[in-house]
């Protein structure tokens, strides 16, 4: 019984954010109420949410920069659990303003209203709020040694408009935590994978590349390590956060997922039956973080949370399937995602 019976899950129709909800809906009967508070900016989608019962789940379609809307969401809510932002590291490097404005702003005009009620609050973070690591191959402790992973005391040092925004908004969330005494959790996860991501990001635009008969588009060498983490586990973190966390504390979300880019790609092209090097090398992202990897001790041995999704093989399969099955969903918009990368050489 956690005695969170009606939550607010902002940004609940982008692709984190409405998995969580998938998720609260089937395993947790008690949560009688969600309000999805969401923009449906272009990485939003109400599709997201079909087939989920209307009586408990309840859209706004709203900001959350939107001050008198949230003060008056919040004011009827247990907890807000705060995925809404913009979320893609490439269109901060073209545009940054809605990153500041929603990021910043948003988290504030949230934590500023959970405040003025009292109302739980988790923050969704990234672990990319701690910069990157050097490749494992290069690490005295080939990346299991003291500080060779990201660990709650690494220090913050973003590299991108988004990370950096993702950064001043945790830093928002532990100052009214201090001052203020906000009920809140933060929770910095890797890189997530799994049905209903945007197709502008790495692994759901190489798999509906192959689909459309495109060539995948591998960034610089492709030597880039991320810590690839099914959504559904990160779901299941966030709940066991919000409802077994200490107030204050920050827990990192991974599953020990650590690939490069390359690889990544070779298994997806193998898994869809196409040759290993049927892919290009285009232009890198400017700034690009070189190694992520998260140590989640913390959420692991306190809270008592492990992964379900261990085989990245399977999940990936899984992933594939989907795609596969959901053209109706990301083919309208394929051709203008591409369209938008061309411009950038990427
Ligand atoms: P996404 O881009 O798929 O979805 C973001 C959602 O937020 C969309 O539905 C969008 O319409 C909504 N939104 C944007 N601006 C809004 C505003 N001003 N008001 C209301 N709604 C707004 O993002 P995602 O990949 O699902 O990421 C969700 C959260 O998780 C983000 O906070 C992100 O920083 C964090 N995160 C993502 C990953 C990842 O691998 N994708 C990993 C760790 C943390
Ligand atoms: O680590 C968590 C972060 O993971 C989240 O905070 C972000 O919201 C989320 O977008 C993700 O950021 P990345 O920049 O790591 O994800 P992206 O999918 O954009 O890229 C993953 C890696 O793949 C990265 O090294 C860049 C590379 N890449 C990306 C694209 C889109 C390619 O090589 N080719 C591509 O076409």
């Amino acid at each position: 019984m956690t005695g969170f019976k009606n939550i607010i899950v902002t940004g609940g129709c982008g692709f984190i954010g409405s998995n969580f909800v998938h998720y609260v809906v089937n395993n947790h009967p008690e949560v009688e109420h969600i309000t999805v508070l969401d923009k449906l900016t272009y990485a939003g989608n109400k599709a997201n949410l079909a087939g989920l019962p209307t009586d408990r789940v309840e859209l706004v379609v709203g900001d959350i920069c939107d001050k008198e809307l949230v003060d008056q969401l919040v004011s009827k809510a247990d907890a807000v659990v705060h995925y809404a932002a913009e979320s893609h590291n490439d269109n901060s490097l073209q545009n940054p303003d809605p990153f500041i404005q929603t990021n910043i702003v948003g988290t504030y005009t949230l934590i500023q209203a959970c405040h003025k009620y009292d109302v739980r609050f988790h923050h969704i973070s990234t672990d990319e709020v701690y910069g990157d690591l050097p490749l494992r191959e290069d690490l005295p402790g080939h990346g299991e040694g003291p500080g060779e992973k990201f660990t709650p005391d690494s220090p913050y040092r973003p590299s991108s408009p988004y990370s950096s925004s993702k950064a001043s908004s945790d830093l928002l969330v532990r100052a009214w935590v201090r001052s203020f005494g906000l009920k809140a959790t933060i929770s910095n996860c890797s890189n997530n994978y799994g049905p209903y991501q945007h197709i502008e990001k790495f692994i759901p635009r190489q798999i509906t590349n192959i689909l459309s008969g495109i060539r995948p588009k591998l960034y610089g060498s492709g030597k880039n390590v991320r810590d690839w983490i099914h959504t559904n586990d990160h779901s299941r973190a966030v709940w066991t956060i919000l409802t077994k966390g200490k107030i204050g504390e920050t827990y990192l979300i991974g599953a020990n997922g650590e690939k490069n880019n390359k690889e990544v790609l070779e298994l997806i092209l193998e898994l869809m039956g196409q040759p290993k090097d049927a892919y290009d090398h285009v232009k890198d992202r400017p700034g690009h973080d070189l190694r992520y990897a998260i140590d989640a001790t913390k959420l692991r041995t306190e809270l008592g949370w492990e992964p379900k999704y261990t085989d990245f093989r399977e999940g990936l399969k899984d992933t594939i399937k989907w795609y596969t099955e959901h053209r109706d969903w990301w083919e309208a918009e394929k051709a203008a995602v591409e369209a938008n990368y061309a411009k950038n050489g990427q």
